[in-house]
């Protein structure tokens, strides 16, 4: 991820991965966040793995979803934020069907044809190569198991209640200063490309059968 300036860094520089705005920002998200998980239909007793868990805050929603039958296995590269989810799920009802593991998502620490559903949140811009990291994980699933990923389209980004022409200028502008990032030597700002985009590329080059994109207020 191109930034100059990162705010909210954890323990490995990521920008905007620091535990406390994560637990932030999922506090102002949770209605949207709980509607996320019903449109979800999740079946009781699911296998999921939380790809990229950070801190745990999805656990006790998906736990909710899935039962006391189901299992969760919340991975993430980052110690601290495993710590953190630990922690925060120790002594929980539902600690008994969560376990996490440090591993990098390019290597999901699960069987083939194991997890029933396999749920990203807001990590895709975090990795180098997002479409093929995601596809690989079709390996991981059961016929007919889903992956769903969620995070932040900058490209379909609209400001509310401004002119349309001040926002195609906005976009243009965008996209210059991204243009100039990348002369100057900098990486590709992916997510500005459009995570729909990204979602199509999964299902046309690595066979997903089929994908539905939601949108949420953000
Ligand atoms: C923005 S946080 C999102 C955390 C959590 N999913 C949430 O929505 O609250 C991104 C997380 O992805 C993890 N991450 C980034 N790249 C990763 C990789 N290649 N493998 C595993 N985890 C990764 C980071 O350590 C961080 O915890």
């Amino acid at each position: 991820m191109a930034v100059n300036d990162p705010l909210h860094v954890n323990e490995s520089g990521l920008p905007l991965n620091a535990i406390e705005w994560l637990e932030t920002h999922h506090r102002s998200k949770a209605p949207e966040r709980e509607q996320m998980i019903r449109d979800i239909h999740f079946k009781h007793g699911s296998y999921v793995v939380d790809a990229g868990c950070g801190p745990g805050l999805w656990t006790p929603l998906l736990a909710r979803a899935i039962g006391y039958r189901g299992r969760i296995l919340g991975v993430d590269i980052s110690p601290e934020a495993l710590v953190t989810a630990y922690r925060r799920m120790h002594g929980k009802r539902y600690e008994r069907i969560v376990k996490y593991k440090r591993s990098m998502l390019e290597q999901l620490p699960v069987p083939s044809g194991s997890v029933d559903l396999i749920f990203s949140a807001n990590v895709s811009q975090y990795l180098p190569e997002p479409v093929t990291t995601f596809a690989a994980m079709g390996r991981n699933l059961v016929p007919g198991g889903r992956l769903v990923i969620k995070d932040i389209d900058f490209g379909t980004m609209r400001f509310h209640n401004i002119d349309s022409g001040l926002q195609a200028r906005v976009f243009q502008a965008r996209e210059r200063w991204e243009q100039l990032r990348v002369d100057a030597g900098f990486s590709f700002e992916d997510s500005w490309v459009g995570f729909k985009r990204k979602a199509t590329a999964l299902c046309d080059i690595f066979h997903f059968l089929k994908i539905f994109v939601s949108t949420y207020k953000a």
